[in-house]
């Protein structure tokens, strides 16, 4: 059934929806990619460009490659466009309002049989889906960033959820080289619910002064051979995100360990988002600003 999809649409082109986009297309998806109005459009499709570009020097992908890919991808500034989607991805910010928006247009313009997934990180799929006239076919895809690159999606499916959509969305999942874990919709999920507290506690290690930035981060990649520490991947998923993880899981559970840290509070009141913005716990504006205190 999935490899009959004609059509595979993405709403919002942010850094999280170009990289969902890259990884369908790059599966043989023709992917219809849909923003709000032209600049954010030409944004989210000079991250696609950039990012298969990279791909494409250091020879990951062939010059003919590279072209039948950019031939599968459609963008647009109308959802209307999704009338023949089979099955599409919303990876828009995390308020509910924009997601009601988007979710009853999509109601509307999808035919009754397409599956509508959520990549909402701290929303409740749920709530989503109660948003529709089709609480059966919607279900959690939530991808891990960078998208084209981390391996994992979350199958999140709620109690109105048919097996049926969630066998699809996995075998999605799948066609699309990533590896499926079913999960239930509860604040975090899985994956966010043990990376984002950790992450929080480097936030607190470093409030307190327990040692620099670039100390806490390295007692994590040299100790137990992260990727990258916890200050460093804050600033990579954003200090925004961060925050609304923590905020929906001591919401749902009230356990102090969710309690947000008050210098990530701080920090996203400030504007200091993490690499989207420039500047979170490190710089990369290029300016010579200090370290938070
Ligand atoms: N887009 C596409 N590809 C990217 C990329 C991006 N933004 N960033 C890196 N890559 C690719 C590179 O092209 C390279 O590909 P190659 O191996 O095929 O040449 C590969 O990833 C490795 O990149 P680099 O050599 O430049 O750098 P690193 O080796 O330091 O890897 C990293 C970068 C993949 C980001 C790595 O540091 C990492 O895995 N970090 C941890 C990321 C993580 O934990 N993500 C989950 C966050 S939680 C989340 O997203 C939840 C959500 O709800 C918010």
């Amino acid at each position: 059934m999935v490899q009959e999809f004609k059509k595979v649409g993405v709403v919002g082109l942010g850094t999280m929806g170009a990289g969902i986009v890259e990884v369908f297309a790059r599966a043989g998806f023709s992917v219809t990619g849909v923003e709000i109005d032209d600049g954010a459009l030409d944004r989210g499709r000079g991250h696609l460009e950039k990012s298969l570009g990279r791909a494409l020097s250091k020879q990951k992908i062939t010059e003919e490659e590279h072209g039948a890919i950019l031939g599968r991808l459609t963008f647009t500034t109308s959802r209307e466009e999704l009338a023949d989607a089979d099955f599409v991805v919303e990876a828009v910010p995390e308020r509910i309002d924009i997601k009601r928006d988007v979710f009853t247009d999509l109601d509307r313009i999808c035919p009754p049989g397409t599956i509508l997934a959520t990549n909402t990180s701290s929303l409740s799929v749920t709530e989503i889906a109660a948003l529709t006239n089709r609480p059966d076919k919607v279900v959690g895809l939530h991808f891990f960033n960078p998208a084209p690159v981390m391996k994992l999606a979350e199958i999140v499916g709620t109690v109105l959820t048919t097996p049926g959509t969630i066998e699809v969305a996995s075998e999605v999942a799948k066609r699309i080289g990533k590896t499926p874990v079913v999960v239930t919709d509860r604040a975090g999920f899985v994956a966010n619910a043990l990376l984002v507290p950790y992450i929080n506690d480097a936030v607190k290690a470093y409030e307190y002064k327990y040692a620099s930035r670039e100390e806490i981060d390295a007692s994590v990649t040299k100790a137990a051979g992260f990727p990258m520490g916890p200050l460093t991947l804050a600033d990579l998923v954003g200090l925004d995100v961060c925050l609304a993880v923590m905020d929906v899981l001591w919401e749902e559970f009230r356990e102090p360990r969710y309690v947000a840290a008050p210098l990530l509070r701080r920090m996203v009141a400030a504007g200091l988002l993490g690499r989207k913005s420039g500047r979170g716990f490190y710089d990369y504006s290029g300016a010579d600003n200090p370290p938070e205190e």
